[in-house]
């Protein structure tokens, strides 16, 4: 059976608090973050230690480099199955994947799996997108064997260090850039930084030996292609393009332009000193 076969209608729940739905598409920008961070997510895949036959799920697999990295650690003999809400990211992951790989369109809060499917769920950025996110924990519990691990992944905790050299300026861009998807999404503060509670969560949705442990995804110049690409495209062109003008004043509105302008010379990501952090947390519990 083709993995299109099995698409289950997930429209019926309407949004998430982030604005995912099956017409949403922003393949492009996951693609870019899963090239960016392949040092550090393949080390804490291997970290897990899977062994060969086992079962394993990524539930909000969005384009599907990470379902690739676990189906490896799996064989022979074992299966990563990738789902997600939006059409386009499980095309996408479904031409990524090995094609024996299944991945499925659908709401994991409805993941169409029999209770007991799986020896271990990864769900990376995703959680945080839901408006129940105790529900989507519970719901991944559900499909997971008893006694095994739901790996629950989320980045940026704490605040991202993009200019080393100027705490303010990157102050207020992070501050304009909650305040656009305040804005956007009709969300309060509390709304946006929920996510920092993702271990009360899992504590909520009665995961047991829940525990956490944070890693740096750092990188300084001179800067490989993909953390160039990444931090270039995604962040200097997408998250802080013209959609941020409303929020900063001109001045530092055109700062921030400079810096991320590869024909100024003020361009950041040639700076000797550019020196990026973001943690990325790992909150693991037992079913
Ligand atoms: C920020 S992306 C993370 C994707 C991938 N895990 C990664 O780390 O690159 C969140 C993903 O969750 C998916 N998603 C959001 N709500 C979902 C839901 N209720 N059920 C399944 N997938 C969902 C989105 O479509 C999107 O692909």
């Amino acid at each position: 059976m083709s993995p299109r076969a099995l698409t289950v209608a997930a429209d019926a729940i309407g949004t998430t608090l982030l604005g995912d739905t099956a017409e949403r598409d922003y393949a492009a920008k996951l693609r870019l973050f899963a090239t960016f961070a392949e040092p550090e997510l393949r080390a804490a895949i291997r970290a897990l230690q899977l062994e060969p036959g086992m079962r394993v799920l990524d539930a909000g697999c969005g384009t599907g480099e990470a379902l690739k990295w676990l189906a490896d650690e799996v064989a022979p003999g074992g299966a990563a199955v990738g789902l997600d809400l939006a059409r386009a990211h499980v095309a996408a992951a479904t031409d990524h994947a090995a094609p024996t790989t299944l991945v499925l369109q659908a709401d994991l809060l409805r993941a169409p799996f029999p209770s007991h499917s799986f020896d271990l769920v990864w769900c990376v950025n995703t959680i945080n997108h839901l408006r129940h996110p105790i529900g989507g924990i519970e719901a991944l519990a559900n499909v997971a064997k008893p006694g095994s691990r739901i790996v629950l992944g989320q980045s940026s905790f704490l605040a991202d260090m993009y200019f080393a050299w100027d705490a303010r300026l990157e102050r207020v861009t992070n501050e304009a850039v909650r305040q656009y998807y305040r804005d956007r999404y009709g969300l309060s503060e509390r709304d946006l930084t929920n996510v920092r509670s993702l271990l009360g969560w899992a504590r909520a949705a009665r995961l047991r030996d829940v525990h956490a442990q944070t890693v740096a995804i750092e990188r300084i110049s001179p800067l490989r292609p993909a953390d160039r690409t990444y931090l270039l495209q995604a962040i200097f062109r997408h998250t802080w393009g013209e959609r941020l003008r409303p929020y900063l004043s001109a001045a530092d509105y055109a700062e921030l332009q400079a810096l991320c302008d590869p024909q100024d010379a003020r361009f950041a990501l040639t700076r000797p000193d550019f020196h990026f952090l973001q943690c990325f947390t790992l909150v693991t519990g037992v079913t």
